[in-house]
């Protein structure tokens, strides 16, 4: 084991400890997300993990991006740097039957000069991102996206998150820790992991992912990786750019070593294989293909030998060693129960497709968007056709085409209503676009979604105020504006139906937890349109308060890096709008403070003071009072000028009046949590 470097102020059984507590996360990580085969239980795992932060928390000098604590995210960038690939990253040709495999098997051994059979590996295609991860003396210094091929994006901190990359590689007895290398592999979310994304998406009412690769390229892509870390991304290597100090003749060797390294490698990889082996293997995979837990769109070909790889070289696009045999696109037929139409928070009337539940590769699809009314019609989708669906590559799950030949003559066809089917008001749909809108500013379906997005993770993430009660709130008018939440209190919730005392308790104190919020999590919450976390951030650092936002005007908002101009006349437009700004100005009276981001982002506390008040359920008052401490924050017992933070417990006291009187920022438990 490599000494731990001391630095002078860390005592040496602090970094031995830290140390041992790294190598332990690093081995017990890989065993659960890249063998599959934990060793101990979660909570030890999280009990270390605790140890390690709390450690690092004390001893700044121990920082280090490679460390296992270094998985939960980094602060935002403004945008990805670009890298150029030492070694060009390259697609593949296709392959669509045996008879395609068969030309390229010839045309191999033409190239090589040999009549010899030639040995394959045979690989599943996975469906998701391809990434280059860069490991200099063993520790991830840089991942990138593939980019044009030549030069891609830089993503270290979110593939940092990915828990199945090693940030460390692991030194085996015979496997030396190549100098350098540059390893490739597809990352992406599996079935159940989508499928546990978009059920979570649809509740907050954002926009559902098409399919797994979308997700995955989608998570890979956030500026900040706080949110890449809340993503189920996967990753299995494939394949090397530059390496320096990885010795192996067949590319199934290299895998070996890459899987000793400690990288994920498919387990369905098959080396060895001749030509009649390569295409029994296609048939085998497409019959898994149904079962396996993650989409899978063919199966990668390649010559096994790394020297005759490198005498075939490649064309300008594709490597003349490989080649992608593809599967086709799975689809099935089922019947149109109905069309609902769903109303959004901005009014958008989307139809919906109620489908007889059918399972296709694997998924059970049950719905499918028809997006629009022109959709509909383009499609002749009637209620009561047989149509035939699919999850392909890219469309998942999607009426492909109505089959017309088994209709009865007893289907319906699909009008878009003409009142809204929340609140019964006129609709609207706007010369030019596709989309028709319930234009009711009190239609109770809009409302619902705003609050919805307003209470959710991304924005004031009120703990228990989930669909039910929003739909309750809502319908006994309750609530009508982001601020009424904030004037809820026991009495008007324990009417509530299933509403004991103690959860309108629960919810009320986190509901006061949730006041203290960031620029970009308040600007996300009240849902401008075309705002999405990534953008809300960006305008964050970009403005650095609320005021300056309300008063930019269309000019300053487009000049920003990342800010189109959709989105500023978007944002320019929402605050030019009396009632949009009367409902900021409601927040901000009821107790709503915006706080300084780098508290946010978990940077150390040192100079903050903190005032307790209120039961605190999470932690004992003493235990948060040394945590504060350890990230050199300071707790004292009464609320003055001085005081940056009031943490608010259940049942907060007389501080809390004082706080909100002199503005102070009244953050929760879990507000405290994660500064800590
Ligand atoms: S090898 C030079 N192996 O397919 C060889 N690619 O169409 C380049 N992919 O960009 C890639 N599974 O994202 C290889 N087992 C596998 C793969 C795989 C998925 C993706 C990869 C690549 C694309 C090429």
């Amino acid at each position: 084991m490599p000494e731990p470097t001391v630095s002078p102020d860390i005592p040496e059984p602090v970094a031995r400890r830290a140390e041992a507590l790294r190598k332990a996360l690093h081995y017990h990580n890989h065993r659960y997300h890249v063998l599959d085969d934990p060793e101990i239980s979660d909570a030890e795992f999280d009990r270390m993990m605790q140890e390690l932060i709390t450690l690092e928390a004390a001893h700044p000098a121990l920082a280090d991006p490679g460390s296992p604590t270094a998985r939960v995210g980094a602060p935002p960038l403004a945008k990805f740097a670009t890298v150029r690939h030492a070694v060009p990253m390259l697609s593949l040709d296709n392959a669509f039957s045996d008879a395609d495999v068969v030309d390229f098997d010839r045309r191999i051994r033409r190239l090589l000069g040999t009549e010899d059979d030639i040995r394959y590996v045979a690989e599943p295609k996975m469906d998701g991102v391809a990434v280059e991860l860069v490991y200099d003396g063993g520790k991830l210094v840089m991942a990138s996206t593939r980019g044009d091929g030549v030069t891609g994006e830089v993503i270290t901190e979110n593939v940092r998150t990915i828990r199945a990359v090693p940030l460390m590689l692991s030194a085996e007895a015979e496997t030396a820790i190549p100098q350098t290398i540059e390893v490739r592999g597809e990352v992406f979310i599996d079935v159940a992991g989508f499928e546990r994304l978009n059920l979570e998406r649809a509740a907050r009412e954002l926009p559902v992912f098409a399919n797994p690769r979308n997700a995955a390229a989608g998570s890979l892509r956030q500026l900040d990786s706080q949110i890449t870390a809340g993503r189920p991304l996967k990753l299995y290597v494939y394949g090397l750019g530059n390496a320096v100090g990885l010795e192996a003749a067949s590319h199934g060797e290299m895998l070996d070593v890459l899987a000793r390294l400690g990288f994920p490698v498919n387990p369905h990889v098959r080396s060895g294989l001749d030509l009649n082996d390569v295409l029994a293997r296609y048939r085998e995979l497409q019959e898994m293909r149904a079962e396996l837990p993650y989409d899978i769109d063919g199966m990668v070909v390649k010559v096994d030998r790394l020297a005759f790889q490198q005498q075939l070289g490649a064309k300008a696009r594709s490597p003349r060693w490989a080649i992608a045999y593809k599967f086709k696109a799975i689809q099935e037929t089922t019947t149109v129960l109905g069309i609902d139409v769903q109303v959004g928070r901005t009014g958008a009337l989307t139809p919906v497709a109620r489908l007889a539940p059918v399972n296709v590769g694997g998924v059970t699809v049950s719905n499918a968007t028809l997006h629009n009314a022109d959709e509909v019609e383009r499609k002749d989708v009637r209620i009561g056709d047989t149509v035939l669906v699919q999850r392909a590559g890219d469309v998942i799950p999607e009426v492909v085409k109505v089959l017309p030949s088994l209709r009865t003559g007893d289907e319906r066809p699909f009008h878009m209503p003409e009142t809204c089917p929340s609140c019964g008001a006129a609709v609207a749909r706007i010369q030019g676009e596709a989309v028709t809108r319930c234009v009711n500013v009190d239609c109770p379906a809009q409302i619902k979604g705003k609050i919805r997005h307003f209470a959710a993770k991304g924005a004031f993430d009120i703990d228990g105020m989930g669909v039910k009660l929003i739909d309750q709130l809502v319908g006994r008018r309750l609530v009508r504006s982001y601020a009424d939440i904030f004037q809820l209190d026991e009495a008007s919730l324990s009417a509530l139906d299933r509403m004991g005392p103690k959860s309108a308790g629960n919810l009320v104190a986190a509901i006061q937890a949730s006041r203290g919020v960031s620029l970009a999590r308040f600007i996300y919450g009240i849902g401008i349109r075309h705002v999405g976390e990534n953008t809300a951030a960006v305008l964050a650092r970009a403005f650095g308060s609320l005021d300056a936002l309300l008063n930019a005007d269309a000019d300053a908002l487009a000049a920003i890096d990342g800010i189109g101009p959709e989105i500023a006349a978007a944002v320019h437009h929402f605050f030019r709008q009396a009632e949009n700004r009367e409902a900021v100005q409601r927040l901000l009276d009821s107790g709503v403070t915006i706080e300084a981001s780098a508290a946010r982002a978990g940077a150390g506390l040192a100079g903050k003071t903190f005032v307790l008040t209120g039961t605190l359920t999470a932690m004992t008052r003493q235990e948060a009072k040394k945590r504060i401490e350890s990230r050199g924050g300071k707790v004292t017992g009464s609320v003055s000028r001085k005081t940056d933070y009031l943490v608010a417990g259940r049942d907060p006291g007389s501080k809390l009046d004082k706080a909100r009187a002199l503005g102070i920022a009244i953050i929760g438990e879990s507000e405290l949590e994660n500064m800590l």
